[in-house]
């Protein structure tokens, strides 16, 4: 779902940034006529092109990751494509070739910017998947050197998760505030609950 609205994203966003450039290029090279039949043409088109780079756009946002915490790159990037919008309205109206001009500048320029951002949520993924093994890998790199990863090691007095008689919610506490000698694990609250159902579910009892 999230790859297939993401790929139509790109090809409506690719369509729109075409449709755009020729625009300007007509505009810019005086060739009024074939931008007014041009303009005719893909009206239909680009009215559902651009309704889908809307929604598609919208839908990824949602998607994203980072918690909600969105890149200022990404803040840059909107403030690009909204502004550009009214830009082109007037610019093209007019005939006003430095609008038209500016807008394309904008729009191409949120566009590079989204590629940027796009890498940065590709690491961001990678990371993720790191998250998604079900707190294996979390669990492995925060609490292992203590406790090991069958949980039974035992290093300075780290007691035995398989033996624990804790439930999820109390190794999540543990896990945030520490526990006598036990110091409190640098983790954030989502993670600590990922890795205490990793103990509850896969350490506890084996
Ligand atoms: C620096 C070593 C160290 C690290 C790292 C560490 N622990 Fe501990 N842990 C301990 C020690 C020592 C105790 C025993 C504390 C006590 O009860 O006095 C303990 C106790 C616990 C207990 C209490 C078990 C019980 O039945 O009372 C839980 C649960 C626990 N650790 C989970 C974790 C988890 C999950 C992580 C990783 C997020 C983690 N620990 C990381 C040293 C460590």
């Amino acid at each position: 779902m999230y790859k297939g609205i993401l790929h139509t994203h790109y090809l409506v966003v690719t369509l729109f940034l075409l449709i755009y450039v020729i625009k300007t290029i007509l505009l810019l090279s005086n060739k009024n006529d074939t931008l007014t039949t041009f303009t005719k043409k893909v009206k239909v088109p680009e009215m559902i092109i651009s309704a889908l780079f809307l929604i598609t756009g919208i839908y990824l946002t949602t998607q994203l990751p980072f918690g909600g915490k969105y890149d200022y790159l990404f803040w840059i990037k909107l403030v690009m494509v909204f502004a550009s919008i009214p830009i082109a309205i007037i610019g093209f109206k007019k005939g006003n070739k430095i609008l038209a001009a500016l807008s394309l500048l904008l729009i191409t320029g949120a566009f590079g910017l989204a590629e940027s951002f796009h890498k940065k949520k590709g690491i961001a993924k990678e990371a993720g998947i790191v998250a998604n093994d079900g707190g294996k890998s979390l669990y492995e790199a925060k609490c292992g050197l203590c406790h090991g990863a069958d949980g039974k090691l035992g290093v300075s007095g780290a007691k035995d998760l398989s033996q624990t008689q804790l439930d999820a919610a109390s190794i999540k506490d543990i896990i945030l505030h520490g526990k006598n000698s036990m110091q409190p694990i640098a983790v954030s609250d989502e993670e600590a609950g990922t890795i205490a159902e990793y103990v509850q579910g896969n350490l506890k009892g084996h």
